[in-house]
């Protein structure tokens, strides 16, 4: 996989990129990674790459041609038209899904804004995938084109050692990834799960998708309609919420009760005081 960033700066993709595992498919060649600096196509002698937004508004844009320029750069010296990713709090909001989507490409080109944002002109031309990494602003895209390309990366065969680990994590079933626990076998008086020292597979597998199915439902139960639950997996799911919504209505119950008491037990003491004057 190939990885073209426009950016403002480029130090922060390479030297991050150079780290942990996707240092090493850099070094292995699984992963090549340019980061081509817009502002080197500035076309003025102060080097600058933004101005004031027509019709007013804070702060400023970057400039349609040196983007544009930019991206034209790198594209020429590819053989097919490339995927343009846009990163922006607008854009399509990013999922495993869309990773394993791009992993699929041999190259893609990742446009990194600053300030206010980027001519409107220049997007309208160039990007084909606005994709947003939350529901919140960013000062600039390089860490979330960093996002993007961490959770491709881990895609692409060859990134990392171990091929299953790409597939067993969060996600890949539609369910969030079950606990896991290495040694000591005690750690502040918590033991490990017995299941897990039993050495019995078929057990373990079955304990990991429970427990994969009971946090998806505790943490992620948006989830679970896309997930690849059996039906007697559903049955359990359905199962676990009535027990859950009785053991809320206990806990409320009780809640009332001491409440109840509390105010009885208030008024008593009030009363006694008022027997006293
Ligand atoms: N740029 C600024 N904020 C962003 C976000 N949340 N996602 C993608 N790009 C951004």
């Amino acid at each position: 996989m190939d990885f073209h960033v426009l950016t403002l700066f480029p130090e922060m993709i390479t030297e991050s990129m150079k780290i942990s595992i996707t240092g090493r498919a850099i070094e292995s060649g699984a992963l090549t990674v340019n980061a081509v600096n817009i502002r080197d196509f500035a076309f003025n002698k102060h080097n600058k790459v933004d101005d004031y937004p027509f019709g007013g508004g804070a702060g400023m844009l970057m400039q349609a041609e040196p983007v544009y320029l930019a991206w034209e750069s790198v594209q020429k010296t590819l053989e097919k038209p490339v995927r343009t990713i846009f990163l922006t709090p607008q854009g399509e909001t990013f999922t495993q899904k869309k990773a394993r989507e791009l992993a699929s490409e041999d190259a893609l080109i990742f446009l990194c804004g600053h300030y206010e944002g980027i001519d409107e002109r220049v997007l309208e031309e160039i990007v084909t995938d606005p994709i947003s990494i939350g529901d919140y602003v960013l000062t600039g895209g390089e860490l979330p084109a960093l996002v993007v390309m961490d959770a491709v990366s881990r895609m692409v065969p060859g990134v990392l050692g171990n091929e299953e680990s790409g597939e067993t994590e969060s996600f890949s079933a539609g369910l969030l990834e079950y606990p896991q626990y290495t040694r000591p076998q005690v750690w502040h008086g918590k033991e490990v799960p017995e299941v897990l020292l039993s050495g019995h597979h078929g057990n373990v597998d079955a304990w990991r998708r429970e427990q994969s199915i009971l946090r998806t439902l505790k943490s992620r139960p948006d989830l679970l309609p896309s997930s690849d639950l059996t039906n007697k997996e559903w049955a359990f799911v359905r199962a676990l919420k009535k027990q859950w919504k009785e053991e809320r209505a206990e806990e409320k119950k009780k809640d009332t009760l001491k409440k109840a008491e509390g105010c009885s037990a208030a008024a008593d003491t009030a009363s006694t005081k008022e027997d006293r004057s």
